[in-house]
């Protein structure tokens, strides 16, 4: 019991649902809008690294759209969050040579936002729609024939006087992006010629993504300094060149840094509780908290959820992904378990 309230205390000190966290695959202020994240997204296909088989299909889509002067079919694009989406969205906009137009579906709510962007774009650009699961039902219905048949149907008038008024659209490329394929309406999805889903990176892909990095914003950091970082994001660029930004910090205050090194990047990550496997305070609650309350699982995700204080959904799409995909938590038909591996991942953690 000692353990659990230490464990707790510790877990609750540096969890605090205002606080963002700093392996939080969701972009922080200053990512949202593409143009302020410090230049460090690629721009084109060829300088976007990983997700090999995604580039090669939308490659080809876009040379062959290219070729025929026509617009690139619907894209959608989903995965965890943090892997390139947007990116994606900008670079697919950059290959076509038009502009890109980024809006999320919770800023869609009234029909006279989505009407507003759609009359206003031009042949072939592209319309990017994050959270695209998130869209009311009207806002649903005006895209269907505008994806479709290039048409807006507009109602105008009210009561017994209303009368619907088609509009035509130039041809333009829907890019929706979502963490849940699952939630999109069928009709929705029926409708994307493309739908790609996005992976957590490999390691030798996250290396190459922080050495560009460093390099765009002029940090002399080590090989292995790079690979640490590599290691400790999650297989999520966005957290990785996140883990540079506060490396970089460490390495300015302390002055004078010719190299930055493993052991600096270990120390910066140190001071921000991420562990070597990248986890943070919240991911390891999760773990010990199945451990301690639920004797290592089964537990139900919404059972889970309540004890954390988290909602279900953003503990299944944010927080369950990773830990999944390193394998320290299953999920079985009777709830979530934490494995051999995870335990063992704890009790390393803790000894150190
Ligand atoms: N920065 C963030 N994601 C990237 C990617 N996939 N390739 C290159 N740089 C990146």
């Amino acid at each position: 019991m000692a353990i659990l309230s230490s464990r707790k205390a510790q877990s609750d000190s540096h969890h605090s649902s205002g606080n963002p966290r700093v392996v939080d695959s969701a972009p922080m202020p200053e990512e949202e809008i593409p143009a302020r994240e410090d230049g460090l997204r690629p721009r084109c296909l060829d300088d976007y690294i990983g997700q090999t088989a995604l580039k090669q299909v939308l490659g080809i889509a876009v040379r062959a759209a290219l070729g025929r002067r026509e617009a690139l079919d619907h894209v959608l694009l989903y995965g965890p969050p943090g892997l390139g989406k947007t990116t994606m969205a900008l670079v697919l906009a950059e290959e076509l040579g038009v502009k890109c137009r980024v809006t999320s579906a919770p800023a869609l709510e009234r029909p006279r936002d989505i009407v507003g962007l759609l009359v206003n774009l031009q042949p072939r650009e592209v319309l990017f729609v994050d959270e695209i699961h998130r869209l009311t039902r009207v806002a649903e219905e005006l895209l269907y024939p505008a994806m479709e048949d290039r048409r807006l149907d507009l109602t105008v008038g009210r009561g017994n006087s209303a009368r619907t008024r088609a509009l035509d659209l130039p041809p333009f490329t829907l890019v929706g992006a979502t963490t849940r394929a699952g939630s999109l309406s069928s009709p929705l999805r029926d409708r994307f010629g493309l739908t790609q889903r996005l992976d957590f990176y490999a390691l030798e892909d996250l290396q190459a993504i922080v050495k560009r990095a460093a390099g765009l914003l002029d940090l002399p950091l080590t090989t292995e300094a790079c690979l640490e970082i590599a290691r400790r994001c999650r297989g999520t660029p966005r957290i990785a060149n996140r883990l540079l930004r506060r490396v970089r910090d460490v390495a300015a205050v302390r002055g004078g840094v010719k190299a930055i090194d493993g052991l600096l990047v270990d120390e910066a990550l140190n001071l921000h509780h991420v562990d070597q496997r990248g986890l943070d305070a919240s991911d390891r609650r999760v773990l010990e908290l199945i451990l301690d309350a639920y004797g290592g699982g089964p537990v139900g995700l919404d059972t889970l959820a309540a004890s954390l204080g988290e909602d279900p959904a953003t503990l299944e799409t944010v927080v369950e992904p990773f830990l999944l995909q390193v394998g320290f938590l299953q999920r079985t038909p009777r709830g979530r378990i934490v494995t051999q591996a995870g335990r063992r991942h704890l009790e390393w953690e803790e000894k150190k």
